[in-house]
């Protein structure tokens, strides 16, 4: 994260873009929930519930699928709070959908991890840290299910900077766990909050105190857990690092607040944190230039697209983040893969559970773009410049399959159905050189089931997944002829996918090392930027 820029224009500067990170149960809807209830965004905890229990089961997430207004929505969040204007950007809840999580965090400033307090670091969590970490992130850490039985605080402060390699500044401090769990003490601005059990969507109870040895702590706290807490924060202090706002700006330092999102415990503090302390809009790479998010000139890049949302309609929304500028509907932007103009007419915001037309837009949001399959992921729209913003992979898929229509008839229309899901990134599709027929990659083998039923639903084409003869997928450059010659020479092993571009398959990693063991001038890549 850059330091020392310019003062931001105030209607950027009060913008804070972040995801949301976790493993599977920890608590991210319903910590979604409380903050879209505290931002004024929804007025009763539930309404986002559906969702998070749609995720659970494999058959409720094609359900989901075929429901796509709610996963829309839900998408991109925008919601004031305080002075702020949040946005909180959704990662897919299975892990299968790695690569969609990951061009997801492309657009963020920000994220938050929340784990459990009785199960700590879990595997999911630790796969989008790294993810974050390497976009060096700043990630702001939620201690959920305090209400619970949970390990001890220090146990789990350790086991976060040790396992994920990062300094842990305690933000609060939790008093008694479980059924003894009363609320906690605010390090960051020595106050006491309590938990009012008896209200899920009130807010804590804050009490002003001058520091931790205030007699009028007594009043609120049993005598042997008092004694507890001030031995533990006389610990802490003299055992943990402080928190440091620049430290934490450039990913080396996670603040860690200790709550039960259920019972609405924390979240205003954690809030108040990504407001506070959390990056404004940052800057963003292209191949020539640095994005400064105060620049006049409107630019943004597609980091998302949602195809099919009501499948009479073709229609998509693609998910812009705005890099720079202030944006109005109605604008002319270029695109500038196509080289043309687009009128910018009927943007989308997100508000929780609405769409609604955005008026406009600052550097830093999340527009929702409808059309007809123009716009592509890694696609630029500026106010004219030739921009390439870079950063936004496309992976190899860990897994191919050679996919084939029930009815031969319909071949042709499966053709433009697998191209529409390969613009969407929804899987990766390959036309072998040699015979008929396509190759689809993806990274998680539900995304075959996935991609099945959508195409069923979607396009009205029963398809048949097979086994396919080839395991691995690698993009091919380097000088043209090597190129060609090579090309000419494995034929069987060459196809192409969506954007033309050549790809080598194979089923033995040993072919991979030898073609660049005795070819160095070729490259076989795992992954390609999406321009
Ligand atoms: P996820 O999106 O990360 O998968 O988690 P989600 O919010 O759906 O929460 C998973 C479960 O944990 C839910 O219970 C939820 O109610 C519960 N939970 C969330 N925050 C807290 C908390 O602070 N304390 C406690 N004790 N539980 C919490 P569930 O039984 O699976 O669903 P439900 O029947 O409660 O809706």
């Amino acid at each position: 994260m850059t330091s020392n820029r310019p003062a931001l224009p105030p209607e950027i500067a009060r913008r804070r873009t972040f995801a949301i990170i976790s493993h599977p149960d920890a608590g991210k809807t319903t910590l979604t929930e409380k903050f879209l209830l505290f931002g004024g965004a929804i007025q009763m905890a539930g309404q986002v519930r559906a969702k998070g229990e749609a995720r659970r089961t494999r058959s409720d997430f094609m359900k989901m699928e075929q429901d796509r207004g709610i996963s829309v929505s839900a998408s991109a969040m925008s919601f004031e709070y305080n002075d702020f204007r949040f946005n909180l950007v959704d990662t897919p809840g299975h892990s299968d959908f790695s690569e969609d999580t990951y061009r997801t965090l492309t657009a963020v400033d920000a994220a938050i991890m929340v784990i459990d307090g009785a199960k700590g670091v879990e595997s999911q969590t630790r796969k989008l840290f790294e993810v974050c970490r390497l976009r060096d992130l700043p990630i702001l850490t939620f201690c959920n299910k305090m209400d619970r039985e949970s390990r001890d605080t220090f146990e789990i402060i350790d086991e976060i900077q040790e396992n994920l390699a990062i300094d842990v500044a305690p933000a609060s401090w939790p008093i008694g766990v479980g059924r003894d769990f009363i609320g906690a003490y605010d390090l960051l601005n020595d106050r006491l909050e309590i938990m009012d059990r008896a209200d899920r969507n009130k807010v804590a109870e804050t009490v002003k105190i001058s520091g931790i040895d205030d007699p009028k702590l007594a009043d609120h706290i049993p005598a042997e857990q008092l004694r507890k807490l001030r031995e533990e924060i006389e610990m802490a202090r003299e055992l943990l690092p402080k928190f440091d706002r620049k430290s934490f700006l450039e990913g080396h330092m996670t603040p860690i607040w200790f709550g039960s999102a259920i019972n609405s415990f924390g979240v205003r503090e954690l809030m108040d944190g990504i407001g506070n302390y959390g990056p404004e809009p940052q800057p963003q790479n292209s191949a020539d230039r640095e994005i400064a998010p105060e620049e006049k000139a409107v630019t943004g890049f597609v980091f998302k697209v949602q195809a099919n949302m009501d499948p009479k309609h073709r229609d998509r929304v693609a998910f812009v983040r705005l890099a720079s500028g202030h944006f109005e509907r109605g604008m002319k932007l270029l695109h500038v893969r196509s080289k043309k103009p687009m009128a910018i007419s009927n943007p989308v915001l997100f508000l929780a559970a609405d769409r609604e037309l955005a008026d406009e837009a600052w550097a830093g949001d999340i527009i929702g773009i409808p059309n007809h399959g123009q716009l592509r992921i890694g696609d630029a729209l500026t106010e004219g410049e030739a921009l390439k913003f870079t950063g936004i992979p496309s992976f190899a898929p860990e897994l191919l399959q050679s996919v084939r229509a029930t009815d031969p008839m319909k071949a042709k229309h499966l053709e433009k159905a697998l191209m529409q899901f390969a613009e969407e990134g929804a899987a990766k599709v390959f036309k072998p050189a040699i015979g008929s027929g396509f190759i689809v990659g993806v990274v998680g083998a539900l995304q075959f089931e996935v991609l099945a039923s959508r195409i069923e639903l979607e396009y009205g084409i029963p398809v048949r997944f097979e086994a396919s003869q080839f395991t691995s997928a690698r993009w091919l450059s380097g000088p043209k002829e090597k190129v060609e010659a090579f090309a000419n020479l494995n034929k069987q092993h060459m196809a192409t996918d969506h954007d033309g571009d050549l790809v080598y398959l194979t089923r033995l990693q040993w072919d991979i090392d030898r073609v660049t063991r005795d070819q160095p001038e070729l490259k076989l890549t795992a992954t390609k930027e999406m321009m």
